[in-house]
Formats: structure tokens, C-alpha cells, sequence
């Protein structure tokens, strides 16, 4: 691993992942490749393009636009794929499931392909726990269940693993896959529940829980997903998958008290809503295949929870014009004339 591709790495979790990478790795090299839909953008990245210079580039292009992605590998050299490029959000693909058919499945089939052309690069796809679909009883996901994914965002995603792990089978392309729980931390997109619900506070106003709140996540630092990506990259076993998760869950009620009780704010903001359709209940991840490699996560799901909860009180310089554009549409959309089943 000399010089890795990170597509989507304008993003949230892709963004912390290439600083990790740049920092423990005095010599790597990293080339970014990126669309900037809504999700992905630069003042993710400005500190790192200020510290690392020429180790980190950045090249705009879509996953999807096969003579781009060839161009930017053969002109950077590029040695390993990560791919983190997609779109993420289960909202959205409710509402228009297009651009996730778009992106994270044929787009995975063009880094797949261009991997193969390039000599058989090392690829690496991140996924997502909910290709497992909603968990039953106690059981948490094995590496080796089947995918019963629910939602067109969750199905698109276990399309790509599919994929993935076929050029493994069919063409010995030199893969792994890893299977993320809920990530927060620094840079994620307020659409996404934790940061949504600190700014809204911020902002004093309610916070939309869907149904009764009992719905049961993983919610894991993101600094905790970049580092069990690195010890994949450099000890998974070729043609595996590992999950990656604390192996622990909590209602999103319980996540929300903890985020008020950081901010001092009062329950009373919150509001239960109408559901999210099809809204998958709990997810739980059984993560001994990647702790048997030497991980094991830095964060509880409360420390997780308050350390990004001080992340957007201390930057608002990067939320505040998010939540003033676009998103005021989106938001609009999705919130406006959903139906409030409880208030205090
Ligand atoms: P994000 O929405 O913050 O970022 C996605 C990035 O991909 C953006 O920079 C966007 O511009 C880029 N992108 C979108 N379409 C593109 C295209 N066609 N070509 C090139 N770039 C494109 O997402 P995230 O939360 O950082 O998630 C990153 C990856 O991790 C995704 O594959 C997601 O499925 C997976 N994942 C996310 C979580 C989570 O909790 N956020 C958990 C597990 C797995
Ligand atoms: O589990 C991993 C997945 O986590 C990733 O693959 C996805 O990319 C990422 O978006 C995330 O999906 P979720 O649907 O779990 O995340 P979200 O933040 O949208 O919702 C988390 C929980 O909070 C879920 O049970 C729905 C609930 N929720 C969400 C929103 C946006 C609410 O109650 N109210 C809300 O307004």
C-alpha cells in the first residue's frame, strides 16, 4: 500500500479516514477522488491539504464515469482502492432511490472493473450493517448471514458487496469488504440523526424521533471505523468481510438523552414523529472476526456521543451555512408536514 485512491473521501467518514491514514502513515500517499454532491466537501479536508501537502491531491469525478476513474489512477499511480464513494442516507432513498441504484451499485462495478484493467489493484468496500436487514431476538450479525437488506439504500449497498465479492471469485481481484455500524464524529451532514438533533438543540428546535424511539444502533465513533479500515488494509485476510461495530447497541431514545444531558438542554424538545417507512429496528453487529485481527474500539457509545456533541458546539463555522442552504429545502421536505404523534 503506497498509494491509495479514496473515492468519496470528501465526505464524512472518508474525510477522517484520509487524515488518519495521512498521519500514521508518514509514507503514504493519498489521491481523493470525489463527485461533491451534497454530502462531499472540501472544508472537510482544508486542514489536511494545509498539512500534508503534495502526499494528499484531490481529483473531482464520479465513480460512475469509467475514462475518469482510469485517467486518475494511471496518472497518481495508484496501487490500492477504497471505496467510500456512495449515497448514504435512508431518508433519500425513500424519497428517490435513483442515484443510489446509480452510485453505489453501478458505481462499485466501474472501481471493480477499473481495478481489474489496472493489473488487479487492491480494492477495498466499505458496507454498511444494514445489508443484514433488521436483527431478531439477541442475535447480532455474523459475517456469514444472509443479506436481507430493507431499504433501497441498504439494498443497493449489498448489490455492491455482491459484486465485490464476485470479481474476488471470478477474476481473483484482491478484495475485502467491511460492514460499518453507525458512525458519528466530526464532518457528518446534519441530515443524519446525531448531528440533525445536536444543531436543531443548538438552534432550540425539536428533535424528530421516529415512532417510539425504541429502535436499537451501534453508535460508534468514526475515528474507531478508520482505524479498523487500516488494520484490514494491512492484516484482513484476502476475500473477507469483517464487521465493524463496538458490539453493543442502545435505543435512540437513550442516544438522545445523553446528547441533551452534553448540551444542557431539556427533554422537552423532543417530539416522537411518524415513522420512517419500512424503519428497520435494531441492528447488532458481532465483531470478534475483526477484534481476532487486533481491534478493538477507543470509544463508548457515550463518549462517542459526547465528544461529537462537542464537535459541533466548538465548529459551527461548519454547519451553520450547511443549515442555511440546500438543507432548508430538504429539510422542509422530509419534516414539514410529517405528523407529531406525542409532545410535552
Ligand atoms: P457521506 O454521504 O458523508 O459521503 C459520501 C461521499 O461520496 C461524498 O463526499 C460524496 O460527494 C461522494 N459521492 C457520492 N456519489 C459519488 C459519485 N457518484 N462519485 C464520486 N463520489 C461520490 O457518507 P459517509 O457517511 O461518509 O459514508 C461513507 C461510506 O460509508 C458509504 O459507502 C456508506 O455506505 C458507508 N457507511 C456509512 C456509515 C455511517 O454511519 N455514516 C456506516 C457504515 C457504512
Ligand atoms: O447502520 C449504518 C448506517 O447508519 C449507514 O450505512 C448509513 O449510511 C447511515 O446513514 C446510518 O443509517 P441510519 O438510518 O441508521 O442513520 P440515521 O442517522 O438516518 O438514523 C439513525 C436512527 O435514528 C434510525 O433509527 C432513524 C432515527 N432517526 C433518524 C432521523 C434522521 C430519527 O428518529 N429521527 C430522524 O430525524
Amino acid at each position: 500500500m503506497h498509494h491509495l485512491l479514496v473515492t468519496g473521501g470528501a465526505g464524512f467518514i472518508g474525510s477522517n479516514f484520509v487524515r488518519w491514514m495521512l498521519q500514521q502513515h508518514p509514507d503514504l500517499q493519498v489521491t481523493v477522488y470525489d463527485k461533491l454532491t451534497y454530502a462531499g466537501r472540501l472544508e472537510n479536508l482544508q486542514d489536511v491539504a494545509a498539512a500534508f501537502g503534495d502526499r494528499y491531491t484531490f481529483r473531482q469525478g464520479d465513480i460512475c464515469d469509467a475514462g475518469r476513474v482510469a485517467e486518475v489512477i494511471a496518472e497518481r499511480g495508484v496501487d490500492t482502492i477504497v471505496n467510500f464513494a456512495a449515497e448514504t442516507h435512508v431518508d433519500r432513498s425513500i424519497m428517490d432511490p435513483d442515484a443510489f441504484i446509480q452510485t453505489d451499485i453501478y458505481g462499485t462495478y466501474v472501481l471493480l472493473e477499473a481495478a481489474r484493467q489496472a493489473g488487479n489493484l487492491r480494492y477495498h468496500q466499505i458496507s454498511t450493517d444494514e445489508v443484514y436487514g433488521h436483527i431478531e431476538g439477541d442475535h447480532r450479525s455474523l459475517e456469514s448471514d444472509c443479506l436481507a437488506p430493507r431499504s433501497p439504500y441498504a439494498a443497493s449497498k449489498a448489490g455492491a458487496d455482491h459484486l465485490v465479492n464476485a470479481y474476488f471469485i471470478t477474476y481473483n481481484l484482491p478484495i475485502t469488504i467491511s460492514r460499518g455500524a453507525n458512525n458519528i464524529g466530526p464532518y457528518q451532514y446534519p441530515e443524519k440523526v446525531v448531528p440533525l438533533f445536536v444543531t436543531n438543540a443548538l438552534n432550540d428546535q425539536p428533535l424528530p424521533v421516529y415512532g417510539d424511539g425504541q429502535q436499537r444502533r451501534d453508535y460508534q465513533f468514526v475515528l474507531d471505523h478508520c482505524q479498523a479500515i487500516d488494520l484490514i488494509l494491512r492484516k484482513g485476510v484476502i476475500g473477507e468481510t469483517y464487521n465493524v461495530g463496538t458490539g453493543t447497541e442502545m435505543t435512540n431514545l437513550a442516544m438522545v438523552e445523553i446528547l441533551l444531558d452534553e448540551l444542557g438542554k431539556p427533554a422537552s424538545l423532543i417530539r416522537h414523529v411518524e415513522d420512517r417507512l419500512g424503519h428497520d429496528r435494531r441492528y447488532c453487529l458481532d465483531v470478534h472476526k475483526l477484534m481476532d485481527l487486533g481491534w478493538e474500539p477507543d470509544y463508548t457509545h457515550e463518549e462517542a456521543i459526547r465528544a461529537t456533541v462537542r464537535w459541533y458546539v466548538d465548529n459551527r463555522w461548519w454547519w451553520e451555512p450547511i443549515r442555511s442552504g440546500e438543507f432548508k429545502q430538504y429539510y422542509e421536505q422530509v419534516y414539514g408536514k410529517r405528523r407529531v404523534l406525542s409532545a410535552p
